[in-house]
């Protein structure tokens, strides 16, 4: 058993116990500065959940919060491509040591920093327990952001699922489409249903709605389904509209909250930034508490 093991296990036992490693700083930083870490997933792929991660980010940062966007889609890891530019290092080389999290994250113009994920999260869940260790405590530096946004993927694969039930809160995206509203469920469910006696909070947004009502529609009906069947709340968190400057902004790899800051989408992204913003009751745990789950998550799946 190796040091690093142990310490692993330590951080996965404490909340506020030792420090992972002799970075107190970090720790101090921690305990007083409670980085909100919420996850983007969604039951169906293509319903819009980078787009919304990515812009949701850029208009928190616009009200001067620390925001690290966090790729971890590994089938498509495209937040780059959204934001136009071409990472040049990732998880991956955090995990081989051959970089420092200082230096796989970018410093975007649009106000928020991205950790490209793609090849290193693809292992996340067969990390050795040094790996983990390493993915661990160099993450441990992101504590002095205000909020992680990661965009986890669609589905219920073990990695989207490690994510999500590591966050303290998930933003689960459908569309008013019934598949999409179907596997929005499913994802629901698992959530719900999987976790020991830790669960995120869970919220729902509706994306590429035609009026307002659409989105209230689909999320009463979702809120009710999960409350009768799953005996579980979920918070509606907003709507986006169909918005064909979206499908503009993409090809012209710029965020539309910024290329089209007047368009319905842009005010959508704006509306539920600012919900996300002024939750308050939530008891979020930082950084620290979400790499213990994770690495608790991770173990677990690796046992299976
Ligand atoms: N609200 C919207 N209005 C119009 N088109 C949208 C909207 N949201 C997403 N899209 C389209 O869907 C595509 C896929 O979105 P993306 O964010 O990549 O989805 P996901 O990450 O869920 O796979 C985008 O490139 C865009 O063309
Ligand atoms: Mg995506």
């Amino acid at each position: 058993m190796s040091d690093q093991a142990e310490v692993l296990r330590e951080l996965m036992r404490t909340t506020t116990g030792q420090p992972v490693e002799s970075k107190q700083s970090i720790t101090e930083n921690n305990q007083e500065h409670k980085t909100r870490v919420i996850t983007i997933a969604s039951g169906k792929g293509g319903v819009g959940k980078t787009n919304f991660a990515t812009n949701l980010g850029i208009a928190l940062a616009s009200f001067d919060k620390k925001v690290v966007l966090m790729d971890a889609d590994l089938g498509m890891a495209n937040i780059n491509v959204l934001l136009g530019f071409i990472p040049k290092y990732n998880l991956y080389h955090l995990i081989r040591k051959q970089k420092t999290l200082n230096e796989i994250i970018v410093n975007t113009k649009y106000g928020v920093k991205v950790i490209g994920g793609a090849s290193g999260f693809s292992r996340i869940a067969n990390l050795s327990d040094a790996e983990r260790y390493t993915v661990v405590s160099g993450l441990l530096a992101l504590s002095e952001a205000d909020y992680l946004i990661i965009d986890a993927g669609a589905g219920v694969s073990n990695n989207v699922l490690a994510f999500v039930n590591a966050a303290d809160e998930s933003i689960i995206v459908t569309t008013p489409e019934p598949t999409s509203i179907t596997d929005a469920y499913g994802i629901i469910k698992i959530i719900a249903t999987e976790s020991d006696n830790w669960s995120p909070k869970i919220h729902l947004v509706v994306n590429r709605v035609q009026s307002a009502s659409q989105g209230k529609k689909v999320a009463e009906r979702m809120s009710s389904i999960v409350a009768t069947f799953l005996n579980t709340k979920i918070e509606y968190l907003g709507y986006v509209y169909e918005d064909s400057k979206i499908y503009e902004a993409v090809r012209k790899q710029k965020p539309f909250f910024v290329y089209a800051p007047r368009s319905k989408a842009s005010q959508c992204i704006l509306q539920t930034a600012k919900i996300v913003g002024n939750i308050t009751e939530l008891d979020n745990k930082g950084i620290k508490s979400f790499l213990r789950r994770l690495a608790k998550h991770t173990a677990v799946d690796m046992k299976r």
